[in-house]
């Protein structure tokens, strides 16, 4: 296995590309199998993740083809119906095959994704929803076996939390079912528009497009889609702390400023200047010398809310403060694996309940140390920590880096970072 080495101490400056973003590439791919035909996908991330979903899709008779950052899809002839567990518990993204599968295939048989560093995650909302659309589900052996006579029935599902996946799920499969689905308390996040966008373009009818309520009319039959993805704003966020907690000044390009209100805001409160362009964010200090970094509280909440995949790294930012703050993680049970870590460096924080309390040590607070990654957005944190502290940090399992972030070292290195990979 790979390490990441960090030279910390050098101030990040210049200009970062965002690429398309995870999140919305896992769900797009999937609402291929929708429709025969050819699809095509532009801004398409080359991850680890998109990767594994691709390998997925071939599983279930999907061919496909790589031309830079355009994906052509041909989901004409599915030849199986089924997720395999290898597959799935390397990425729990791959029950969103479940809604598509059924409404083209009427069936789908899909491994439950199993636990995960963050959370237990359950899909429950997902299977329940497409049970009120008629579907029956089989939960044996860590399978779903969901299958429907027939086609979907159209219904009002209503979520008790605003599921990402599930409203993608569901969204998938009301588009081809009889009659109309209401999707009630539905999840807003950019990555659900970047959906609705591209089914609306195969001929889908939806209305609600971001907003907690989506009214889907089904129809018989789609046609392929031609559609780009959205760009990477978890992405685009952590590039910014980077900056930000270097000390630098930098700009990231072909990003969305509309698709983080939470974080520019949080950013400008710490004391930053934030400047947004049509789709640019740049970030820098009001004065040459970073002096202090003012302590700011955050709770993750659902989109537009501060966003859960932005909390680590906006830990290790906070670590850097002058001053005393609060972050709270309402999303999921487990998301502050990162902390230990981050006290191996010198962070000042302590877990209490599903709050940490973070105490900064001012800009010089962190010193570099061997850390290990243990999920996709910790590790993040840890290279902006590492970034951020005096001597040399060395990471530990960056294949967790590798699954949401495309070309980390260069896109750094074009930062005037030092990082680089060894052999473990
Ligand atoms: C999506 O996960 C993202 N993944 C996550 O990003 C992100 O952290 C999360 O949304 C929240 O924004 C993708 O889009 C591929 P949820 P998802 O269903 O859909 C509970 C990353 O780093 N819940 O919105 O799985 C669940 O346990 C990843 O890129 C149920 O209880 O998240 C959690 O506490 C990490 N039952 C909360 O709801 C269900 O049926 C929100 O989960 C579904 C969810």
């Amino acid at each position: 296995m790979d390490k990441l080495i960090v030279e910390g101490g050098i101030a990040l400056r210049g200009t970062v590309r965002i690429s398309g973003a995870k999140n919305a590439a896992l769900p797009l791919i999937a609402a291929t199998l929708l429709a025969p035909g050819r699809h095509r996908l532009g801004n398409v991330p080359n991850l680890r993740d998109t990767r594994t979903f691709l390998k997925l899709m071939e599983n279930l008779g999907v061919r496909h083809e790589r031309q830079e950052d355009v994906l052509i899809i041909d989901s004409t002839n599915l030849r199986s119906a089924e997720a395999p567990y290898d597959l799935v518990k390397t990425m729990r993204a791959s029950v969103l095959v479940l809604g598509p599968l059924l409404a083209r295939m009427g069936k789908a048989k899909v491994s439950l994704p199993g636990g995960c560093a963050i959370g237990a995650r359950p899909i429950n909302f997902h299977i329940t929803g497409l049970e009120k659309l008629g579907a029956t589900c089989r939960l044996e052996h860590g399978y779903v076996d969901a299958e429907i006579d027939g086609r979907l029935q159209g219904d009002t599902v209503y979520f008790d939390i605003p599921t990402v996946t599930g409203t993608e799920n569901l969204l998938m499969a009301a588009v081809l079912a009889e009659g109309t689905t209401i999707l009630k308390n539905a999840a807003r996040e950019p990555e659900i528009a970047n959906l609705i966008d591209m089914l609306t373009g195969m001929g889908a009818r939806i209305e609600g497009r971001n907003t907690d309520r989506l009214t889907i009319h089904g129809v018989d039959v789609l046609r392929p889609a031609d559609c780009d993805i959205i760009p990477d704003r978890i992405e685009a966020g952590t590039y910014l702390i980077a900056i930000a907690a270097t000390g630098g000044e930098g700009t990231v390009t072909h990003c969305n400023p509309a698709h983080l209100p939470s974080l520019l805001e949080k950013l400008r409160l710490a004391g930053l200047i934030v400047d947004e362009g049509e789709s640019t964010i740049s970030v820098r200090w009001p004065q040459a010398k970073p002096r202090a970094l003012k302590s700011v509280d955050i709770k993750t909440m659902p989109f537009p809310g501060y966003p859960t995949d932005l909390q680590a790294q906006f830990m290790a930012l906070m670590a850097l403060s002058a001053d005393i703050c609060v972050i709270t993680e309402t999303i999921f049970e487990n998301r502050f694996m990162h902390v230990a870590e981050l006290q191996r460096m010198g962070a000042g924080i302590r877990i209490d309940g599903h709050s940490c309390v973070i105490n900064g040590h001012g800009m010089n607070g962190l010193s570099g140390a061997q850390v290990m990654a243990t999920d996709l957005r910790a590790s993040s944190s840890l290279v902006i920590a590492g970034l951020a502290a005096s001597g040399r940090t060395e990471i530990s399992r960056i294949y967790h880096l590798e699954r949401g972030y495309e070309n980390l070292v260069e896109k750094l290195t074009g930062l005037g970072a030092r990082v680089w990979k060894e052999q473990e």
